[in-house]
């Protein structure tokens, strides 16, 4: 445990998910596909898509000011602003600059973070040294996806994948020996082309070594996230448990980036964790990414599920590939 006079939590939290449903019939009549078939190989049945008028940062603002609320913090008293995405309307302005400027946080510094969906995670624990240290006392952290504009419409094997949301949590100071216990963060350069999404200007040299003819869209070898992902989630939850010093029955809840139930249900019995432990989310949303830890924070916490002493385990893999896990002990 730190010698700090005070723990680093998550003062508040807040979610925001467009109106607009695409469900699995939906998508049979844009590809060859099943409800059968998704339901059973991703555990998705539907999935929500962002109206195309509106830009994906505005999710972000809205998640924000319910996080805003819900910490009691005014918008003005923000130091940073920390943004998880890899879908942003531009690659400048930076969502967290469009976030920052719309819910008025005149003092707080802004920066995107892509760490796919390991982002939410990463970006948790850049702000958590940010605070420790003393530097700065509250961070806003978000998990901003439009995803579905970064996906081929045509492409069977991603496009039933994706959903767009937002998820925001408030960083600040909690009493000591509540927040956040132990992070670890994680990449590895070597499977950089097994889930690609490249930007327009990205060279046309390298692109043509893609599989995909149609450029600027989520390319990926399924089976090769998939295997990846059961192992590294289950390795990377063990190593936070034990940096914490906790077992893994201590464990009150976990959170999993949720892109398969398969891989989901993968990871929890490897790591002997009933899946009574999870939110799940995946049914109704499909891969939100970035998003997806907070969305099933948000909504577990409304459910009444998390009391305050809990320990949580939150763990996500990514593009990259990349992956990040973190212990918090519920400290509200
Ligand atoms: N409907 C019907 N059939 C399909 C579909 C579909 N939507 N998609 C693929 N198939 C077919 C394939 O073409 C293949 O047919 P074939 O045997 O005739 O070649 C068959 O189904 C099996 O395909 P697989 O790819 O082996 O199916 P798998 O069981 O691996 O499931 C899936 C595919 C769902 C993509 C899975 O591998 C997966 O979830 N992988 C992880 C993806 C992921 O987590 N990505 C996250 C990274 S994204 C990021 O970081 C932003």
């Amino acid at each position: 445990m730190s010698n700090r006079e005070f723990g680093v939590g998550i003062l508040g939290i807040g979610s925001y998910l467009p109106e607009k449903i695409m469900s699995n019939n939906d998508l049979e009549k844009m590809v060859e596909t099943s409800d059968e078939w998704i339901v059973k190989r991703t555990g998705i049945s539907e999935r929500r898509i962002l109206d195309k008028d509106t830009p994906a940062f505005e999710m972000g603002v809205e998640a924000a000011n319910k996080a805003l609320a819900d910490a009691g913090i005014a918008a003005e008293d923000i130091d940073m602003v920390i943004v998880a995405t890899v879908s942003p309307d531009y690659v400048y302005p930076q969502t967290a600059c469009l976030i920052q400027g719309k819910i008025g946080a005149k003092k707080a510094a802004a920066f995107d973070l892509n760490a796919a969906c390991s982002g939410f995670v990463y970006a948790m624990t850049v702000a958590e040294q940010f605070i420790a240290n003393g530097l700065y006392k509250y961070i806003l952290v978000v998990g901003c996806e439009g995803i579905s504009r970064t996906v081929d419409w045509e492409d069977r094997n991603t496009c039933i994948l994706f959903g767009d949301a937002a998820g925001a949590a408030v960083l600040g100071p909690v009493e000591k020996g509540y927040g956040i216990l132990s992070t670890k963060l994680g990449a590895d350069g070597d499977l950089d082309r097994v889930v690609t999404l490249p930007c327009f200007f990205t060279d046309e040299k390298d692109l043509n070594l893609r599989v995909h003819e149609n450029k600027n869209v989520i390319w990926m070898d399924g089976g090769e996230v998939f295997k990846f992902a059961v192992k590294i989630m289950a390795q990377a939850t063990e190593e936070v448990i034990e940096k914490a010093q906790l077992e893994k029955d201590d464990i009150e809840m976990i959170f999993p980036h949720q892109a398969n139930t398969r891989i989901i249900d993968g990871a929890l019995k490897r790591l002997g964790i009933s899946d009574k432990k999870i939110q799940p989310i995946i049914q109704k949303y499909g891969n939100i990414s970035s998003a997806s830890i907070p969305v099933a924070l948000d909504e577990a916490l409304k459910l009444g599920k998390i009391k305050k002493g809990d320990n949580l385990v939150f763990v996500g893999f990514g593009g990259g590939l990349t992956w990040a896990s973190a212990v918090i002990k519920w400290g509200k």
